[in-house]
């Protein structure tokens, strides 16, 4: 049986401890950048930064090219905290030590949890290049973060689950990406473990099940947020069509320059969404 020690409390208020000491900013909004918005930060009034390993026990991440840290300041008017990169299951952590970091932004004070990630398209209308706005999720392949002795300062133990990502601000994105003239399919986001990518039976598999794209993020995250109480929103990237619906072998490099190559649209896409979201009536 696993204590509470074990299922992370103690770490994660350790982790807390030790921001506090390092930066004080309360953010609104928590951002994750996936592939692609790496660079987004450059576009933030940036007021502190706090790098992964200044956080003792923070998982670090092992991917070459995702730099880890904290980045706190200001989009537009909006007080944010991003992560410019994650941890993924996949590099070996336990899933509870995968969203330490959503949880430890929702202490810094987030009520609002904005997900972006690169995935591949598994729905045939979609194409490399397209925004999908995350409706729904299905993470039943990989284990949820709630396994364990409950956290129970954190939420219930058997947390609902039917609106995980919030109606009001999946509308806001809909109406700032027609505002913008910036297309946005809209669909079901599954997370498999990775780090290989799907077969074509696993990609028609997917689609099976009813998901629209397929990554190796996101979604335990969202459970993570949800169980806390916290609002979420998520875009992903569709860097790619799934395999076997793409005739060209996928490779990390196709994935990354599909994400470079819309990369100025979603940040122009993200920043308008925190602008609306913060100015929502009733925040
Ligand atoms: N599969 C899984 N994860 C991904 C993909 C994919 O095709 N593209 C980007 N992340």
């Amino acid at each position: 049986m696993k204590n509470k020690m074990e299922n992370g409390y103690d770490k994660l208020i350790h982790c807390y401890e030790c921001v506090k000491k390092q930066v004080d900013f309360t953010p609104k909004i928590a951002l994750v950048l996936g592939s692609g918005l790496g660079d987004y930060a450059d576009g933030i009034q940036v007021e502190a930064e706090l790098q992964y390993s200044d956080i003792e026990g923070f998982p670090v991440s092992t991917v070459a090219g995702h730099e880890g840290k904290y980045i706190f300041g200001y989009v537009k008017e909006v007080p944010v905290v991003c992560m410019k990169g994650r941890v993924h299951y996949y590099e070996g952590y336990d899933i509870s030590d995968v969203v330490l970091p959503i949880r430890l932004m929702k202490l810094m004070g987030a009520e609002v949890l904005f997900l972006t990630n690169a995935s591949g398209g598994i729905n045939p209308s979609f194409r490399a290049g397209d925004f999908m706005l995350i409706k729904d999720q299905i993470a039943n392949f990989v284990p949820s973060p709630l396994i364990g002795a409950n956290i129970e300062e954190l939420g219930v133990r058997f947390p609902d689950m039917s609106d995980i990502y919030d109606r009001e601000l999946q509308n806001v994105i809909k109406k700032t990406a027609a505002l913008l003239d910036i297309p946005l399919q809209e669909g079901v986001y599954i997370q498999l473990t990775g780090p290989n990518y799907e077969s074509p039976a696993e990609v028609r598999m997917c689609r099976t099940l009813g998901a629209d794209a397929v990554g190796m993020s996101t979604a335990c995250e969202a459970i993570a947020a949800n169980h806390m109480g916290m609002k979420i929103c998520g875009i992903s990237c569709i860097s790619n069509m799934g395999c076997g619906i793409s005739a060209t072998p996928l490779s990390h490099a196709e994935v990354q320059a599909t994400a470079d190559r819309v990369a100025p649209l979603f940040k122009k896409l993200v920043t308008e969404v925190i602008q609306n979201i913060a100015e929502r009536k009733g925040d």
